[in-house]
Parts: structure tokens; sequence; C-alpha cells
């Protein structure tokens, strides 16, 4: 079938628009309910000694996120690396691990070349797939596709949130499986999960909001993302997605480290924005604001009412998000990140769905 835009300007946006859609789809697949997890039985983490996640591009942000996850909720020992790099350097790998490999496309020759480098190695090879037919699926011991459906625009969006609503349901298994977890707490934490179409939606509402940001970015040379805790992958995937689409140099940067070097990048023509949902980190991450801030540095913070209430004086604007779970909030601090990609690339007039040089899919090294 013929994938259309179907009244959007672009894929991108569509994509962007669907999420709302896809996570609900994904977690009605994957949960009896809404109460109980569903999962295939043979997804055991009750035996594993470590969970090595895999990927490239926008999966290896899923991955850098899911890590925090594993360890938090589960206790489990958790490892990630990029495909490049892992299937080159000899991991050692424990016969009592899992790996996982993530990819949208279930293409890229890295991943799958790292694939079959841990088959053998490891107790079991999962793949979080969107394309249930690709190589990185069927070579997998277990593959769990996380039904995005067909994503066209190059720069990942749905399928990086679906990406991590498989994750998030993976370590609430690892949760319960290695009894860090009642049945009754992943029930809580379902629900939790099951209000996300709905953050989504009104989260997408802040598009236009955005707009008007995106209209000062797209003049910016460089832009700094910063967040701690899972914020700091959806930092660097905010940079990343920024860089791919609108040519704006960018970074995403743990906010800890910031004295360590890119403070020094700081003044009035970069703009940093600041990823800060009131959860356990704010104090730290608004310590780390107030830092640029008092040299200049022209700050965009992205936060819940009671955060911008508490932080958002003296910041350049401020969006502000529905309040989420902080554990599960990188799912909804992907849209603003993807948004504000979209739109500084629109303010630049760039190719949005095809931007140059890239790839949807990387089946070469
Ligand atoms: C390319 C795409 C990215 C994607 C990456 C990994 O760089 O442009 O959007 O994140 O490949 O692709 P995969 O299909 O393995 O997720």
């Amino acid at each position: 079938t013929r994938i259309e835009k179907g009244g959007y300007k672009h894929f991108m946006a569509k994509e962007i628009a669907e999420q709302p859609l896809v996570i609900a789809d994904a977690l009605r697949h994957y949960t009896g309910g809404g109460q109980s997890l569903r999962l295939p039985e043979e997804l055991d983490f009750a035996s594993i000694d470590r969970v090595t996640l895999v990927a490239c591009g926008t999966g290896s942000y899923a991955c850098h996120v899911a890590k925090y996850w594993f360890e938090q909720i589960a206790g489990l020992p958790a490892e990630i690396d990029i495909a490049s790099e892992f299937r080159y350097r000899d991991p050692v790998l424990s016969p009592a691990s899992m790996a996982v490999f993530v990819s949208q496309s279930g293409e890229t020759a890295d991943t799958l070349a790292a694939l079959r480098y841990a088959t053998g190695k490891v107790a079991q090879v999962v793949s979080v797939v969107n394309v249930p037919t690709s190589s990185i699926a069927r070579e997998a011991d277990l593959a769990l596709p996380i039904l995005a459906g067909v994503e066209v625009g190059v720069a990942s969006t749905k399928a990086f949130t679906c990406q991590l609503t498989v994750l998030a349901l993976m370590a609430l298994k690892a949760g319960l499986d290695r009894g860090r977890l009642t049945p009754e707490a992943v029930a809580k934490q379902l629900a939790v999960l099951g209000t996300l179409p709905g953050l989504m939606s009104a989260t997408l509402g802040l598009s236009d909001a955005v707009a008007q940001v995106a209209t000062d970015l797209a003049k910016a040379q460089d832009i700094l993302f910063l967040g701690r805790g899972t914020m700091f992958p959806l930092a660097m995937e905010g940079a990343l997605k920024l860089k791919e689409i609108s040519y704006i140099h960018a970074e995403g940067y743990a906010s800890g480290e910031l004295k360590h070097g890119p403070i020094a990048l700081i003044d009035a023509q970069v703009p940093v924005i600041v990823l800060a949902p009131k959860d356990g980190l704010f104090e730290k991450t608004v310590s780390n604001m107030q830092e640029v801030m008092a040299r200049n540095g022209k700050v965009l913070l992205l936060s819940d009412a009671a955060g911008i209430a508490e932080a958002g004086a003296g910041t350049w604007k401020t969006l502000t998000l529905p309040q989420v779970d902080p554990l599960w909030a990188p799912i909804l601090y992907a849209l603003p990140a993807q948004l504000l990609a979209y739109h500084t690339a629109i303010a630049k007039g760039t190719d949005v769905d095809q931007p140059r040089n890239l790839a949807k899919s990387v089946t070469v090294e």
C-alpha cells in the first residue's frame, strides 16, 4: 500500500502527530486490557546477569534511556553501546546475559553485524524492531515488534517513542521476573503508561508555541541541549534531530558535565535548551541552568507547570508540558524535541523528510 501524507505537509509532521495513536496501539498489544504484561513467555529476565543494549542513531538513545530503566526498575545491570563500536571492540559477553538490538528498519548493517557477533555468546538475543520481516527480526531468538507503522521521514520520530514504550514494558517485565515488582506494582505502572497517549496529544498542542521559538532558533549557529538522568539521552536525541534536519550544529550534554567543557561555549548567541521535568534531579539541573544564565546564556526551559513556576524566571523562553510521572517522562519529552527540530528546519527551509547526505536505512558500513 502507498503511504500518503494524509493532509500533512511532511511525513515527519504526520509521524509526529501519529504518536498518541501508535503508542496506544503498542500498549494495547503488549498488555492484557492495560492490567498485566503480555510479553512473550520466552522473554525471561529471571536468570540473566546483565542486559546489553545495542543500536545506531536514534535507537541508541532509546537504549540509553532503557539502561536507566533496567537498573532503576529491575536492579538489572545494563550496558549500552553503538553497534559500530560494539562489533569491533571485542565486547566481553556473559553467557548468562541477554543482548537486545534495537532497530527501526531492522536492516542497519552495523546493528546486524553486532547481533551476529552476540549470537551464540549470550543466553538470549532479542530484537526490538519496526519491520517484522527484517534481517534483525529474523536472526534474533526473539523479535518484539514496536508497531509504529511505516516511518518515511528520515529522522526517526514515532519509532523512537514506540521503541521506548516496548523497552519500558521490558523493564517492567524484568522487575517482575526478578522479584523487584509485584504484579500490582506492574499494574499500577501500566495504568500510568496508559495515560501517555492523552498527555502526548496535549503536548502536540505546543506545536504553535514551538514554531514561534523556532524562528529564533533557526538563526543560531550552535545549540546546546542539557538534561540529567533519562533527560540526558533525550538531550542527545534532541540535538541529533535538530542537526539532521536543520543542519544547525547541536550537542546534547549531561547537565552535570556542563562545567567540564561546554560552558566555555556559552554566550548570548548560543541557545541552551534545558529538558527538566520536575523530578528528583530538578534542582540539580536548575543549578546548571543558572550557571548558563549567569554567563548571559539564552535558556529555553522545557518543564511542567510546577517546574516553570519554580525556575522559569530569567529564562529566555519556556515551554510548559503536562505533568508526567518522572519515570516515563522521556516518552513525553521526545515530542517537543521532535517539534523543535521540525519547526526550526521549516523556518530554515531545509528538506525535512529527505535531509542531505542522510539515508533512512544504512545497509552499508
Ligand atoms: C539512520 C536513520 C536514523 C536511524 C538510524 C538507525 O541514520 O536516519 O533515523 O536512527 O539510521 O536506523 P535503524 O533502522 O537501525 O533504527
